[in-house]
Formats: structure tokens, C-alpha cells, sequence
């Protein structure tokens, strides 16, 4: 059944961690790199949801920091299905832009030179905003951030960096994420109820929506289900109900 969505209130970034591939086909006795190829199709089918939805930006963690720690012939099959499936007709149907995010140097050549590519490819593109975090972790993010904040002011200047100089917004600036606001909502697929060293920072008021499905089985009704759980909720950033009532009645 479809959920009844009020259009006026989608959220604006939908992040979500994409878990479960390798339970769903461990299940159906396949190899775990059968799973994965399973979650492009699912990847395409949300990525068309989500636009026909009106959402802005759809951050998809795709591969960790932590999952190089993976047999090698799975990150092997990993970075396969990352080259294989990037094709252009997926982003020019949907009029998606492509971006990706983490640290890509650690990614082997061709495959980082096939997502530069699709982020050129794509960049004027602009009903949707793909980001694709990819050998992405936060604190990994985070630490980065702070060496980069020291560099480009030694860079740039002879005086010591004043304590007050770190402020949220430089940091925030600094991140891989600078180009998009934060998560309105978070998802997680295939039943943990975990972070994962996922945008650590930018999920400070994220709403959290966690289900069971592994990702391959995830659809459009799932995701709709998860919208309407977020539509169900009052967001107050600290402040009381009231206060919040009072704001959206004026
Ligand atoms: C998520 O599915 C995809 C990646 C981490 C690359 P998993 O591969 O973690 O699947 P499970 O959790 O083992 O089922
Ligand atoms: C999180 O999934 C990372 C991605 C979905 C890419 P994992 O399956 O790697 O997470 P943990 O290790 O079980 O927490
Ligand atoms: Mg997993």
C-alpha cells in the first residue's frame, strides 16, 4: 500500500547506510559479491524514487573506511560493480548530479578516473544531487578537516591560529560534505542499530529511521514508510513543543 506522503514536507537530504547485501545472499546460498550486484538495482530504483519525490540530496554510504578490512576478492567485487554501474543514463534520465565523497586516493586509478568522470559528466544536472561515500569515514572526515583548517592557515598567514578561529562553521566548511545541507533524515537497511562511522558531525539532528530489510529488498513503499515515520515526528532542536507549534502556526 502507498504511504499518503504530505509533498510539502519531504525531507530535503536523505542519507542511508545500505546494509544487508551480504545476509541476503548468504540466504539464498549465492556469494556475497551476488548481494551487492543486488543493491545496484536497488540503488536505481531508490535514486528514481527519490527524485520523483522531490528530494534534494541522496547521500548513499557505499564502502568504508573500515570495509578495506573485507576479503580482498570482495573489495575486488566491489570496485568492480562501482565501475560497471556508473553509467551516465541513469544521472541524465533523472537529470541527477553525481558527487562522491572520502578519500579517493585510496580508491585504484581507474576507478576514481570513472567517478571524476560522471561527477563532470553531471554536473549540470539538477533535479537531484547523488553523493556516494566511498572509502568515507567520519572521523576520518573530521581529522582531515582539522589538518586542512592548520595548512591553509599557515598557508596564508605568519600568525599563530587563534583557538577562536575553530569555530562550527569552519569545521562544517571544511568537511567533505560542504556543498549540501545536512541530513533531514537517516536510514538505515538490514536490521543494525548502529552509526558505522557515518556523518558523525552532520547527523547531530538528523531523524533516525532503522528497518529490517536488507538492502537488495528495500523499495519505493520502504522508503515512502520511512518518509511518513519522519513526517510523523516533531523536530525541535531543544526547544519545547510548544515553542515549535507556536513558530509553524505563524
Ligand atoms: C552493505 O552490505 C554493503 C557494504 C558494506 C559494502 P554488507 O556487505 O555489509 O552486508 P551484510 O551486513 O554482511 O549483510
Ligand atoms: C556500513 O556497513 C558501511 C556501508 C554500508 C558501506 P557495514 O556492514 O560495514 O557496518 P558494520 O561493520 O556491520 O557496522
Ligand atoms: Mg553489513
Amino acid at each position: 500500500m502507498a504511504e499518503e506522503l504530505d509533498m510539502t514536507r519531504i525531507p530535503q537530504h536523505i542519507a542511508i547506510t545500505m546494509d544487508g547485501n551480504g545476509r541476503w545472499a548468504t540466504e539464498r546460498n549465492k556469494p556475497r559479491s551476488y548481494g551487492h550486484q543486488a543493491g545496484v538495482d536497488t540503488v536505481r530504483r531508490i535514486t528514481s524514487e527519490c527524485v520523483r519525490l522531490g528530494v534534494k540530496f541522496l547521500t548513499l554510504y557505499t564502502f568504508s573506511t573500515e570495509n578495506w578490512n573485507r576479503p580482498s576478492d570482495e573489495i575486488a567485487a566491489l570496485m568492480g560493480l562501482v565501475l560497471t554501474s556508473l553509467e551516465d543514463e541513469i544521472f541524465m534520465k533523472n537529470n541527477v548530479r553525481f558527487r562522491v565523497i572520502g578519500d579517493m586516493a585510496r580508491l585504484p586509478e581507474e576507478v576514481q578516473k570513472k567517478l571524476r568522470e560522471t561527477e563532470e559528466h553531471t554536473a549540470k544536472n539538477a533535479a537531484m544531487t547523488m553523493v556516494v561515500a566511498l572509502s568515507y569515514s567520519a572521523r576520518w572526515e573530521i581529522a582531515k578537516a582539522m589538518r586542512e583548517i592548520v595548512a591553509e592557515h599557515q598557508a596564508n598567514s605568519s600568525e599563530p591560529l587563534r583557538p577562536e578561529m575553530i569555530t562550527e562553521e569552519v569545521i562544517s566548511e571544511h568537511l567533505e560534505t560542504n556543498f549540501m545541507p545536512d541530513p533531514d533524515l537517516l536510514i538505515r537497511t538490514g536490521g543494525e542499530l548502529r552509526i558505522s562511522n557515518y556523518l558523525l558531525w552532520q547527523i547531530a539532528y538528523s531523524e533516525l529511521y532503522f528497518c529490517d530489510t536488507y538492502w537488495p529488498d528495500f523499495n519505493e513503499q520502504d522508503l515512502q514508510k520511512a518518509i511518513a515515520s519522519f513526517q510523523s515526528r516533531q523536530r525541535r532542536f531543544g526547544k519545547t513543543e510548544k515553542q515549535v507549534e507556536e513558530k509553524e502556526n505563524n
